[in-house]
């Protein structure tokens, strides 16, 4: 039985406002505990979604967002973060000139760094996706969810096994950079230098520190999907379900319905497939026409 957290009907359409505003309001409530002034800026590098949810966030604050985004992510995105009122840096579509360009913006705005999937309240606050699925579905065996830095799987994991220790928690990766999955089976955190391209562009980057030893020791498996699985599921969902999920919240049900989720060691009746975001770039749906002649 399939249940679905549907975060794509979140503000900012995707689980991201969670942690953007833990981490804002955090900040905000410690510098009136210390009676200093508000942060003079936050700043952050996103392929889009936490880029949106953080611009939002700061806005409700008042405090000015500047957001280091890819030059090629979906047009909405970029197109959101600056209707939520925040400056956009473009950067190269890779992890080190996302932190590079962070760390200059840091140092000109005199900004704090609210990192998209290492920073704890941000993972904190991805966290409560996992209070609710408990208490809207005590049935639930399992939870499944996208991984790309990490963030989101490894909050669900630390709230999951402090309450449910019984129930699984799988992350779900794309092949073409299947980063979380080569860290578990050697036991390291094995980033990968050069991703492929992949259609579930939100979850491209790499785990990292923080959400490593989480995911080491909390997750209890990695599938990872191929990119015509990723699309099917897509498809599937859109179809079906008449839900308009991005291509990344396709990960979660295109691993639940491959031959790696079938051989699983467990028995999980009751599985909870986190549908994480629904920010799709419409102009950007030419691979619907390549999938059309085999969808029969
Ligand atoms: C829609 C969506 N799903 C999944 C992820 C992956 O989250 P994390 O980086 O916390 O693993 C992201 C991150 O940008 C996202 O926007």
């Amino acid at each position: 039985r399939l249940l679905f957290k549907c975060e794509l009907l979140q503000r900012t359409g995707s689980f991201k406002i969670r942690g953007a505003l833990n981490a804002v309001r955090s900040l905000v409530e410690d510098s009136e505990r210390a009676g200093r002034e508000l942060p003079r800026a936050v700043v952050t590098h996103s392929s889009g979604n936490h880029g949106q949810a953080l611009a939002c966030a700061a806005q409700a604050e008042g405090i000015p967002a500047y957001i280091v985004v890819p030059r090629t992510a979906p047009q909405c995105k970029q197109d959101a973060i600056r209707a939520y009122g925040a400056t956009l840096v473009p950067c190269d579509p890779n992890d080190k000139s996302r932190a590079e360009t962070a760390s200059a913006v840091v140092q000109e705005t005199g900004g704090v760094l609210v990192h998209p999937n290492q920073e704890p309240a941000v993972i904190a606050g991805q966290g409560t996706i996992a209070l609710e699925v408990l208490e809207q579905a005590p049935q639930v065996n399992a939870v499944v969810v996208p991984v790309g830095g990490g963030g989101m799987v490894a909050g669900i994991a630390v709230a999951i096994k402090a309450l449910r220790p019984d129930v699984k928690v799988f992350a779900a990766e794309p092949s073409n950079v299947d980063d979380c999955y080569q860290s578990k089976v050697r036991g390291e955190l094995t980033p990968n230098l050069h991703p492929r391209d992949t259609i579930a562009d939100a979850v491209k980057t790499n785990i990292g520190p923080n959400t490593w030893p989480i995911i080491r020791d909390l997750v209890d498996a990695v599938l990872t999907v191929s990119e015509e699985e990723i699309k099917r599921a897509t498809w599937l969902v859109w179809e079906r379900m008449k839900l308009l999920i991005e291509p990344t919240a396709g990960v979660g049900l295109a691993a639940v319905l491959s031959e790696q989720f079938q051989a699983v060691p467990w028995d999980v009746q009751n599985v909870c497939i986190v549908l994480c975001g629904g920010n799709v770039d419409l102009r950007s749906l030419t691979w619907l026409t390549d999938l059309s002649g085999k969808a029969e």
